[in-house]
């Protein structure tokens, strides 16, 4: 197994360019399910998760090429219609190929992905719109098992909560539907507007892109036509990044951004006291003589992303005063808690809230990576710890940050990879 090793310290310059969206480019690739061409889809981050999508795909029986991170993807010949629990348990975003399956071949099965490290993450909401929309579905052993013989029907689907992957589910699934579907309280973040943009050229008629609100009209089971996609920025990586300047108080420029994204963090920094200037593909963060402390309450989208929170937290040791960050859609998304106690923050967690005491000295350790993001918090501290820090069980960070060591050896930072 590969750790890195940083040695905290350094002040990061130069630039740097952000990798395509992993969250958009998963649903992207899922929605070939229903294409009756072969899609090409550009700037896909050369990241675990895509490789494991890829092979799903290619499981299922899609003609599937990867190279320079463009994918060439046919699925004109797919027969089977079952996401084994093989796959899925290493990918809870597998779910991503529920809706397009039944959509087209009217029948599937899809393990289901169960707990992970933040929390339950159920996937009711997904099979309820679902069963709107005329599917029968059982649970057995494990797999979720769905029908719909008449295809699936359009249906007025009221999401009780705000679901990600479930919007994504249920907007592919009515675009191959019979009628219109009309679906309310549909996650409106870019990589769900990127999706409904592709349908849409692809030959879905949907109204509503961008709202809460989305109407749909299904084409009946006939297939779509797509054009070349290119996935929109990552803006949790770039958040990433931004953070890593914040942290260590450092002028540093990202590339193929998309700053409409990032609103939320961007106001976040500039309360901290950075200066951004930014236009519409890239943006320059320059060091604040003061960084005050902040509260955070994390949000759907436009609100504060739940993916940004620990790396706010790992700045919040370094802000002057009292911060606090309260986590509103995960139960347990406070893994990187201990790991940064260890560093040395002085950080009090009361049930979904995280009071930080800052500023503090942070100290170089071994600390173990949990998730995605809570491992680039971890990194975000060694950066500024004294003396080294080793971070261990990185294959979470390689889910999910294209060339990591790579981005920060050009901005300068004091990182390598060793092998265990
Ligand atoms: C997606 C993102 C993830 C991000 C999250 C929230 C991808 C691949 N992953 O995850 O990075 O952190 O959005 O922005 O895009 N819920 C239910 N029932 C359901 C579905 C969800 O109760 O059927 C709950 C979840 O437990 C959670 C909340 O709804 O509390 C939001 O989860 P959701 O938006 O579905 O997250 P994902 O789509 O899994």
């Amino acid at each position: 197994m590969d750790y890195l090793k940083i040695v905290g310290g350094v002040k990061l310059q130069g630039a740097i360019n952000i990798s395509g969206a992993k969250n958009a480019a998963l649903p992207l690739m899922a929605s070939t399910l229903l294409s009756k061409n072969t899609t090409t889809i550009k700037n896909l981050p050369n990241v675990v998760d895509i490789k494991t999508f890829l092979n799903l795909l290619e499981m299922l029986g899609s003609d599937v090429n990867f190279n320079n991170n463009t994918a060439i993807i046919n699925t004109n010949n797919l027969k089977n219609t079952k996401a084994t629990y093989d796959i899925v348990r290493k990918m809870r975003a597998s779910i991503l190929v529920l809706g397009p399956l039944l959509a087209r071949f009217k029948q599937c099965e899809v393990s289901l992905p169960g707990g992970c490290a933040i929390g339950a993450r159920p996937v009711d909401l997904h099979i309820k719109a679902l069963e709107k929309m005329g599917a029968n579905i059982k649970v057995e052993n494990g797999y979720i098992v769905a029908e719909a013989k008449q295809g699936l029907k359009g249906a007025i689907i009221n999401f009780d909560k705000i679901t990600v992957t479930g919007s994504e589910n249920i907007i592919m699934a009515a675009s191959l539907a019979h009628g219109k579907s009309k679906i309310l309280n549909v996650a409106k973040e870019p990589e769900v507007v990127q999706l409904c943009e592709v349908l849409q050229q692809a030959g879905v008629d949907i109204k509503g892109i961008g709202s809460d609100e989305l109407e749909i009209y299904g084409t009946s089971g006939e297939g779509l036509e797509f054009k070349e996609i290119s996935v929109i920025p990552d803006r949790i990586e770039a958040g990433t990044y931004l953070c890593a300047a914040g942290v260590t108080n450092s002028q540093i420029t990202l590339h193929n951004i998309d700053s409409t994204h990032l609103g939320a963090v961007i106001s976040k920094l500039e309360e901290i006291g950075f200066k951004l200037t930014y236009n519409q593909d890239s943006i320059t963060i320059y060091p604040a003589k003061e960084l005050n402390a902040f509260e955070i309450s994390t949000a759907e989208y436009p609100g504060f992303p739940t993916d940004m929170q620990a790396q706010f937290m790992a700045l919040a040791t370094q802000c002057n005063g009292v911060s606090i960050i309260e986590e509103r859609l995960f139960e347990n998304r406070f893994m990187h808690v201990s790991e940064l106690q260890r560093m040395g923050a002085n950080i009090i967690l009361k049930n979904n809230t995280a009071t930080i005491n800052g500023k503090n000295e942070l100290f170089g350790a071994p600390v173990m990576a949990t998730d995605l993001r809570a491992s680039s918090a971890l990194i975000l501290a060694a950066l500024i710890a004294n003396k080294e820090s080793t971070i261990h069980r990185i294959y979470h960070l390689d889910r999910g940050y294209e060339n990591l060591e790579e981005k920060f050896l050009k901005l300068g930072a004091n990182i390598i990879r060793e092998k265990e």
